[in-house]
């Protein structure tokens, strides 16, 4: 049993984690600054688990706060998912992405180590493969960056790397998620961005609930099956397991950094997503093709292989899951906000 420090527990992908975690028997504890979530998600994990989560509200850039967390609550490994991760506000910002993400990893890591605690898992991302040259991505594909986004992941990822060289101690797991998509089951926690979304899937929510008119496919001239982009969905309810095993096996072995895609090995494209979501929660998702969006690619699918020998993990849920799940938090929020 551990005790995990989740920054940026408070939003997405950290509360399902916080979820699996406590399913697993670990104690949790949350640290977020909530810029881009509410407290609120913690009363609904809280909820799920049938157990109290403690919430501490500060900013990784905070060393002292950090430092004050992991002491008061006696963490003894941290799950990093707190980061800002908008491609197009990156772009037009590049200083908040630097800062936020890379100096905050960094004064995260510095608090660590004043506490002499070395197990980590950092929150990646696929964007770290840029273009694809070969699919499905494996581990071992190049890495490629195409925005300040992306930029403060692989610069993070090598941050990590040099410091787990220099100092064998450490046991980090760097994650390389590809498209989360869904909600726990309960449709009290899921994913509810700020304003329009930048997202497929949360796009598609609203406008079946008519929060938004129409979805604008990015292009429909790709070399693809049906020409639209296609995309590794996974359930966040398996990616949250997969932080779990990630955990559980870092603790067991010597090496000091890790490096494990979660994806399902599966892809579906834009026009997939919106029939599958029409098909299973009985609903219209009017749309029209636009342009494509700069920076996309055709495909992007992950081979899942090494997560599944090592980690001894695969997702499990299939996309009517993941349709469903997003359409239920959908439903009950709005029931919530009504
Ligand atoms: P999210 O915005 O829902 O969660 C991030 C949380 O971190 C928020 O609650 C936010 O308030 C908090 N936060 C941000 N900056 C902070 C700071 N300086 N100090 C303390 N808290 C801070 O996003 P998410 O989708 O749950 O993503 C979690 C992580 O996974 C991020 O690092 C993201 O880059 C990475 N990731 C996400 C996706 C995706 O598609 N959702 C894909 C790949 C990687
Ligand atoms: C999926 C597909 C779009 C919106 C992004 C980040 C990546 C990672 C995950 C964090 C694409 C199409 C989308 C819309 C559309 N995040 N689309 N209309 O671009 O694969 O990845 O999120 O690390 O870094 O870049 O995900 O959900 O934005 O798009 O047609 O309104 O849906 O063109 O083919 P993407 P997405």
């Amino acid at each position: 049993m551990m005790k995990v420090l989740l920054t940026g527990g408070a939003g997405y992908i950290g509360s399902h984690v916080a979820v699996s975690l406590a399913a697993a028997g670990h104690d949790i504890v949350c640290f977020d600054n909530l810029s881009n979530s509410r407290a609120a998600v913690i009363e609904h994990v809280e909820a799920i688990t049938g157990q109290p989560v403690p919430l501490v509200v500060g900013d990784i850039r905070d060393r002292d706060a950090v430092r004050g967390a992991i002491t008061d609550h006696g963490a003894n490994a941290v799950i990093h998912f707190a980061g800002l991760k908008a491609v197009g506000e990156s772009v037009a910002d590049p200083m908040k992405y630097y800062d936020n993400n890379v100096r905050g990893t960094l004064s995260l890591i510095e608090a660590m180590v004043d506490c002499d605690v070395r197990t980590l898992v950092f929150s990646s991302s696929a964007t770290v493969y840029g273009e694809p040259q070969y699919l499905p991505l494996d581990e071992a594909h190049p890495t490629a960056v195409t925005n300040p986004y992306g930029r403060t992941k692989l610069m993070i990822e090598e941050m990590l790397s040099d410091i787990a060289a220099a100092d064998p101690a450490w046991r980090i797991a760097v994650l390389r998620y590809f498209n989360p998509v869904g909600a726990h089951d309960s449709g009290l926690i899921g994913e509810d961005p700020n304003g329009v979304p930048n997202n497929l899937m949360p796009f598609i929510s609203r406008v079946a609930a008519g929060r938004l008119p129409e979805l604008a496919v990015f292009g429909d001239d790709y070399a693809t099956p049906d020409g639209t982009g296609v995309r590794d969905y996974i359930h966040v309810d398996d990616l949250a397991e997969g932080h779990v095993a990630a955990l559980d096996r870092i603790r067991a072995q010597d090496d000091a950094l890790s490096v494990w895609n979660l994806g399902t090995g599966q892809g579906y494209s834009v026009l997939d997503m919106i029939s599958a979501f029409e098909r299973i929660n009985n609903v219209r998702v009017p749309h029209r093709v636009g342009p494509r969006r700069p920076g996309d690619v055709a495909s992007c699918y992950a081979s899942p292989d090494r997560a599944r020998d090592e980690l001894g993990w695969e997702a499990k849920r299939d996309l009517d899951a993941m349709c469903a799940s997003t359409w239920r938090f959908e439903r009950t929020a709005a029931m919530r906000n009504a």
